[in-house]
């Protein structure tokens, strides 16, 4: 056993905590936990329950998708999580809050996030990821934008993620007609 810095003992191997709405998950969420799992032993996917977003996809819905995703990576726990974070955070044994920053952009929201849990948790820190260069310009909002207008998602999102974003939209899965002005 080690010691946290709180002097409770923790058993032992790094565990980060990627908390997120996940509505839905997209690769780029997908790409911050993989290159986590090279730092850390245990990667703990946190789904928020915030009923004031009105998310697209119930918390079932969600965790279903992430832990299907996951389903032979042991080391990606995928759980959801009511009310403060570090709260949730305070039941793991999760050292770090792991958060991807796509651009400049995701700063400001990121900072005063961070800074918030930092108060409520001195001991606790938040470790910042930047998305691979393949995906800075997906967000889950963008994608279901799209999806909901019957833009192609495909290679953003895993492929039961784009079964899913049709079912909710209730899109056929044939291609759209093209549109010829001469007709
Ligand atoms: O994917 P998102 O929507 O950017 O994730 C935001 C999330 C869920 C990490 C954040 O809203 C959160 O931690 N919610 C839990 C409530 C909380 O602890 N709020 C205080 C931190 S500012």
């Amino acid at each position: 056993m080690e010691q946290s810095k709180k002097g409770e003992d923790k058993p032992m191997g790094k565990v980060a905590i990627y908390p997120g709405s996940f509505d839905p998950m997209t690769y780029g969420h997908i790409d911050i936990v993989e290159r986590a799992l090279e730092i850390f032993d245990k990667v703990i996917v946190a789904i928020a329950v915030n009923e004031e977003k009105r998310p697209l996809f119930t918390v079932e819905e969600r965790l279903q998708m992430v832990k299907a995703f996951f389903k032979d990576t042991p080391k990606v726990v995928v759980d959801s999580f009511k009310g403060l974070l570090v709260d949730y955070v305070a039941k793991t044994n999760a050292v770090v809050i792991l958060r991807g920053l796509r651009a400049t952009s995701d700063f400001e929201y990121e900072f005063h996030m961070a800074s918030m849990n930092r108060s409520l948790d001195p001991h606790l820190d938040t470790l910042f990821m930047m998305t691979s260069k393949d995906y800075f310009f997906v967000s889950s909002r963008t994608i279901k934008e799209v999806a909901r207008l019957g833009g192609g998602v495909e290679g953003l999102v895993p492929d039961l993620v784009v079964r899913r974003l049709k079912q909710k939209f209730k899109l056929p899965v044939t291609k759209r007609k093209q549109i010829r002005w001469d007709d």
